[in-house]
């Protein structure tokens, strides 16, 4: 399958960057192997969209109601109503900051998916979690909890995050990699047959340039979510060369 790589533009993104979108859009179209997308600030769906060409543009997180009184919330219809193509949800900054759980997780999936959104559902341990070993359980029970019992087709995707790596310029060994998203691939073939094989599985962390081509090397890492590198151009580029 082809890799996917998305950036994540987080809270950043005002209108004086819609050049920037428009220069990945456009290099973006240099790396037909690769699929690409852009998540970016709800505030700019609109206008990327106009001048994404063939790149998805994305939000970063979905109300589990399609309208009503939610003060401040943004449903995914009203993320396809301004041209998106995709969402992320369970983001760890969200799972820390809005105290979301896997259940709620799961909800915005389906609400996403229901809207005709493709999905990346995040899941990723602390630092605290992986210092006491318990990285693989607190994954997989993510996994188990934040994913939903259908998804035949293709709108599912995983990215695992290590919490400690986002941002921080760390990222785990790659025999570490390979142990969590080889262990997340067994899960989802032991809950979905043959179709958890179609699941993508990307890695999200301090992913740049300089590391892209060995962390997606890695076996079952099937594309990135790039936070930081994915703000610019030319840190993007790097990494849609080395997939
Ligand atoms: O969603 C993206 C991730 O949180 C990674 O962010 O590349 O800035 O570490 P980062």
């Amino acid at each position: 399958m082809r890799k996917l790589v998305v950036g994540n533009w987080k809270m950043n993104g005002v209108a004086s960057d819609l050049a920037e979108i428009a220069a990945i859009a456009e290099k973006s179209l240099s790396y037909p192997a690769v699929e690409s997308a852009l998540c970016l600030p709800a505030t700019l769906i609109s206008r990327a969209c106009d001048i994404a060409q063939d790149l998805p543009i994305g939000g970063q997180d979905c109300h589990i109601q399609p309208s009503g009184a939610h003060t401040g919330c943004v449903s995914a219809d009203m993320l396809v109503d301004a041209g998106a193509s995709l969402t992320i949800v369970g983001h760890s900054e969200r799972r820390a900051a809005q105290h979301e759980q896997d259940h709620e997780v799961l909800a915005k999936a389906q609400a996403a998916h229901k809207a005709g959104l493709k999905v990346i559902i995040c899941v990723g341990e602390t630092l605290a979690e992986r210092d006491a070993g318990n990285a693989l359980h607190i994954v997989l029970g993510q996994v188990a909890g934040s994913l939903p019992q259908n998804i035949s087709g293709d709108w599912l995707s995983v990215a695992y995050e290590p919490v400690w790596a986002i941002g921080t310029g760390r990222i785990p060994e790659m025999a570490d990699v390979r142990e969590m998203h080889g262990a997340i691939r067994a899960a989802l073939v032991d809950r979905y047959g043959t179709i958890g094989n179609s699941v993508r599985i990307l890695y999200g962390g301090s992913m740049n340039g300089d590391n892209a081509a060995e962390l997606l090397a890695v076996e079952n890492v099937d594309g990135g979510l790039i936070g930081g590198a994915s703000l610019t151009c030319a840190k993007f580029e790097p990494i849609l060369a080395a997939a």
